[in-house]
């Protein structure tokens, strides 16, 4: 995609586009796509408590599936921009409605008090943060989980050549984009392992491990 393709594309009208046909797409797009779902689910212990689980930029709720599969009762808040996203997500669960949550709106503007969630998961989507604005982000999760709580994080990587190109072509379009909002437009800036554990440290959090990685996709956890 081109520089100017990408000024067009706010991020809500991205995402309200492409609901409809997104699962299909993500899974001709990331190699392994189940064992990657998988991966982001695995570190949820499984059990029949009524945990809380936080799922920013829930999209349609691909992670959803295998997280229920180990916690079957779990309380799920899905945070998601894209009305068109959350909808299908709702029809997708149809028979968990009760223990779903759907709050449209922005993660970066959320105002959970501290300590609530038992995880929290993102898939597929800090990546459109700077590293500063994905720094905050980061620090709110880590307030929002309980003491132990965990943060999982599946997303795309990138070697550090190719985030310093990405950190620069982001500045050039945020320059030509006078006064945006960061985060609000569909700009991918993937950050390479080293960077996201910095950063994960930096907000606090105790321990980091990558626990799956392939070609360019990765998940990360951190604990509290
Ligand atoms: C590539 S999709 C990933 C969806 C889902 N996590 C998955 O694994 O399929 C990125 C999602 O993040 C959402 N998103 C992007 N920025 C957001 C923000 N600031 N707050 C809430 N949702 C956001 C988009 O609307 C979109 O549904």
């Amino acid at each position: 995609m081109t520089e100017s393709q990408h000024e067009m594309e706010n991020m809500v009208d991205f995402f309200n586009q492409r609901a409809e046909d997104y699962e299909e797409h993500m899974q001709g797009s990331i190699e392994s796509f189940q064992a990657f779902y998988e991966a982001v689910a695995s570190p949820i212990r499984p059990t029949h408590r009524n945990i809380k689980v936080m799922d920013l930029g829930s999209g349609t709720g691909l992670a959803l599936s295998p997280i229920l599969d180990r916690a079957p009762r779990a309380e799920v808040f899905a945070v998601d921009l894209s009305n068109k996203m959350l909808e299908k997500l709702l029809e997708n669960y149809q028979d968990k409605q009760e223990q779903i949550n759907v709050i449209r709106g922005s993660y970066l503007n959320l105002d959970f008090p501290p300590k609530v969630f038992d995880y929290a998961v993102s898939v597929m989507t800090l990546h459109h943060l700077p590293p500063e604005q994905k720094m905050a982000q980061y620090e709110d999760i880590r307030r929002w989980l309980k003491e132990g709580g965990m943060y999982i994080e599946g997303d795309y990587i990138v070697s550090g050549v190719e985030e310093q190109e990405g950190l620069e072509a982001y500045e050039r379009l945020m320059r030509r984009l006078k006064n945006a909002a960061p985060g609000l437009y569909h700009i991918d800036v993937p950050l390479s392992i080293k960077s996201q554990y910095d950063l994960l440290a930096e907000a606090g959090f105790g321990s980091v491990e990558t626990i799956w990685q392939k070609d360019q996709a990765a998940v990360l956890v951190a604990s509290k």
